[in-house]
């Protein structure tokens, strides 16, 4: 997920060198960014592209038929209680999406590497829990939250700028509700204890590394991450455990793991075994005093998790490619029915074209931004961006890289000739915007 991803890449990344910017126009001023009617005044940091700024409003998860509103209706069956939100703007402030959760200011989720910005206040949210803060402030204390989500990122199967992710929330105070947690807590275990699953929990134990809050007793953070967990396993067994062949008698397998967020302690994500891999699908914990108090809550306690659709949608409905979800091909949208999460059945798969492209780097390169460019300009072509080579040359230190763009179109086929001014277009953006020199 989000923060871990980011910060394992945090060794390598470039972010805090100066960099060229895309997209700027250097020799006259560039005019506001107009988005769904509003207008954002553009600086330095400006840098959602029109092809981005294009996704906003989509809203697959609302489509109806489409496989991610499916499993949203799912979802949502599991909390009937809460309230669910589906229409929040994806326009967020920093604020909002990093500094009331306690992201640190260095944090390499904030660098224009990994996230688009409309401007120096104003960013696509990166994740639906930037809407936390705001939501327990206006007193709402059980949510689901689904939507459009937006991180700069590399180019394959499984990755696309835009995704959707479900936030999900519950705070209660103590008395009363601590004791309703408690009291569910023992009809999810029962359910539990009757039902074909194992659940591997090695986080029961308390670490250093991911201690109970010392606002809390251990009695009260225990019955806040058994409610977490039983509420999470029971969903799980909900989405996955329906869905296993005929006759198959192995039991779902889940797995809990230690995390770290920002805003959480303590912290899980939780895995489960399917077709014989581990998939993780969320992360959560015990939402943090700190969050609580900027929310001005400061008596409640409770959790929250976060999960993301398409990785879960893709193995439920075997969707191979992550493209797919934003295809208007009736071949795609009319297989799928609100009451069923049934298998895609391919139509066909065109052929793949690719093309490899060498070029010296210039300085502050970032393959993001690479992508970006290549994204921009081939849209939804794009299979996949891939490094299959660099080297330092060792009398100048200039790197050389040659990436493999492959294309291929979900609907139809490609012409040589169509891929090859694709390409020039590629080739002749990425000189012109990032200053390399094609090998
Ligand atoms: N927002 C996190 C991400 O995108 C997921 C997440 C983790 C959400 C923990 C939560 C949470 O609410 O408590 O990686």
């Amino acid at each position: 997920m989000l923060v871990e991803k980011v910060a394992r890449r945090a060794c390598t990344c470039s972010w805090s060198t100066p960099r060229y910017r895309l997209y700027s126009t250097r020799s006259q001023p560039s005019p506001p960014l107009q988005v769904q009617g509003k207008t954002y005044a553009r600086d330095t940091y400006s840098n959602a592209t029109p092809t981005i700024l294009s996704k906003v409003g989509k809203n697959l998860h609302l489509k109806p038929n489409h496989p991610l509103s499916i499993l949203r209706s799912r979802i949502e069956a599991h909390f009937p209680q809460f309230q669910h939100l589906n229409s929040l703007s994806p326009i967020v402030t920093v604020k909002q999406n990093f500094d009331d959760l306690g992201f640190p200011p260095d944090h390499p989720g904030r660098s224009l590497t990994d996230s688009y910005y409309l401007n120096k206040q104003e960013m696509l949210r990166t994740h639906t829990s930037a809407h936390e803060v705001e939501l327990f402030k206006a007193g709402v204390e059980q949510f689901l939250l689904t939507a459009d989500v937006y991180r700069r990122d590399e180019i394959d199967r499984s990755h696309y700028p835009v995704f959707h992710q479900m936030e999900g929330a519950n705070v209660t105070t103590r008395g009363e509700g601590l004791a309703r947690l408690e009291k569910e807590n023992e009809e999810m275990r029962q359910r539990l204890d009757s039902a074909n699953i194992i659940i591997t929990d090695p986080t029961r134990e308390t670490t250093a590394t991911n201690p109970i809050q010392e606002e809390h007793s251990e009695e009260e953070a225990r019955i806040i991450s058994d409610h977490l967990k039983n509420t999470l396993n029971t969903l799980v067994l909900r989405l996955f455990g329906g869905l296993r062949k005929e006759g198959d008698q192995e039991p779902l397998q889940v797995r809990w793991i230690e995390a770290t967020f920002p805003w959480t302690s303590p912290s899980y994500e939780v895995e489960v075994l399917y077709e014989g891999k581990w998939l993780e699908i969320l992360g959560c914990g015990v939402v943090k005093q700190d969050a609580l108090n900027r929310s001005d809550v400061p008596q409640k306690l409770g959790w929250a998790f976060g999960l993301g659709l398409e990785r879960i949608a893709m193995v439920l409905f075997s969707v191979p490619d992550i493209r797919l979800f934003w295809s208007e091909d009736t071949r795609f949208l009319s297989q799928f029915n609100e009451d069923s999460i049934t298998p895609f059945k391919p139509y066909s798969r065109h052929p793949e074209c690719y093309k490899d492209l060498a070029f010296w780097t210039a300085e502050g390169f970032h393959e993001n931004d690479f992508c970006e460019v290549v994204r921009d300009v081939a849209g939804d072509l794009v299979e996949g961006v891939q490094l299959i080579d660099e080297f330092v040359h060792p009398k100048t230190n200039r790197r050389s890289v040659c990436y493999r763009l492959n294309y291929r179109s979900m609907d139809r086929s490609l012409s040589n000739d169509e891929v090859n001014e694709i390409q020039a277009k590629v080739i002749e953006t990425v000189v012109e915007q990032m200053g390399v020199e094609v090998r």
